[in-house]
């Protein structure tokens, strides 16, 4: 529920509708692995995860613990679907940046489970250097832009892969980032909010000035935005997804249930 709500806000329009149930999926797989990198997986378990989303093969589901099997399956299978709609509609065989981007993202949740075991406390700079791909947010472009049926050009394929300043965007897990910076320079955590605020109103400033200057049509731009919205219409008073609260379920009551009158 809370992953279609996401892929609501990131593209309403009705002609979007593959794209939002295709994100869907994509949303419940970013969950699923958050989970097993965050909480279920030991650092060797997770090394094995990672190494069979790097290879990219059906037979790699053979070394996992069985746990992760249906997980890998899973992601195999979808991302292989999706792939296959854009080489049938398209012509263009998208899943090396489909795989890649899915790469980068485990890899990226490694890193945070090492950091974890270890009780090691990155500074803001390393935090925000892996953040950027664990938070899913370039996962989600790449796979939002095959999805929403862009025209794939060079230069957008090249811009996608790159991390321009129209794909830098604030990420949810601020509080964190918060925490990294105090411990760097013994801020106070308001002196700590202060900065990441300063952060996110800078990021803003870029990504409004990079819209203009960009190879992706003004739809594509409107779901990047979209998505930095998202994050602060779910995140503005702690954490919207995960805390199964009162707020989110009227949200969803509103929004799709109840008849505005
Ligand atoms: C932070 O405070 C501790 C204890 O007062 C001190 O040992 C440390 O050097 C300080 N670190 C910085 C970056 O100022
Ligand atoms: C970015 O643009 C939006 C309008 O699209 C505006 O509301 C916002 O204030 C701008 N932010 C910055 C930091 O320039």
């Amino acid at each position: 529920m809370e992953s279609f709500l996401w892929c609501i806000g990131l593209a309403c329009e009705p002609q979007l509708e593959f794209c939002r149930t295709y994100l869907t999926k994509i949303g419940n797989l970013i969950f699923i692995i958050d989970d097993i990198y965050d909480i279920y997986g030991s650092i060797d378990e997770l090394e094995l995860f990672t190494s069979a989303v790097e290879r990219w093969e059906i037979n790699a589901i053979e070394v996992l613990p069985d746990y992760m099997k249906i997980c890998f399956l899973a992601l195999y299978n979808t991302v292989n679907e999706m792939a296959y709609t854009t080489l049938k509609e398209q012509g263009y065989s998208a899943l090396q940046h489909l795989n890649k981007a899915w790469e980068n993202f485990c890899r990226s949740m490694l890193v945070e489970a090492k950091w974890s075991k270890k009780n090691y406390m990155p500074t803001l700079e390393e935090y925000l250097a892996n953040a950027w791909i664990s938070s899913s947010t370039p996962l989600v472009h790449v796979h939002a832009f095959f999805a929403s049926k862009q025209k794939i050009t060079a230069e957008a394929l090249d811009c996608l892969n790159s991390e321009s300043d129209l794909a830098e965007q604030e990420r949810g897990d601020v509080p964190s980032a918060i925490q990294c910076h105090m411990c760097e320079t013994n801020a106070t955590e308001k002196v700590a909010r202060e900065k990441i605020r300063d952060i996110i109103k800078e990021t803003w400033r870029k990504m409004n000035k990079s819209a203009s200057d960009t190879p992706f049509s003004p739809s594509f731009v409107n779901i990047i935005e979209n998505h930095a919205r998202n994050a602060h219409c779910f995140y503005q008073h702690g954490d919207g997804i995960s805390v199964q609260d009162n707020v989110g379920k009227k949200r969803v009551q509103a929004l799709l249930v109840k008849p505005i009158v």
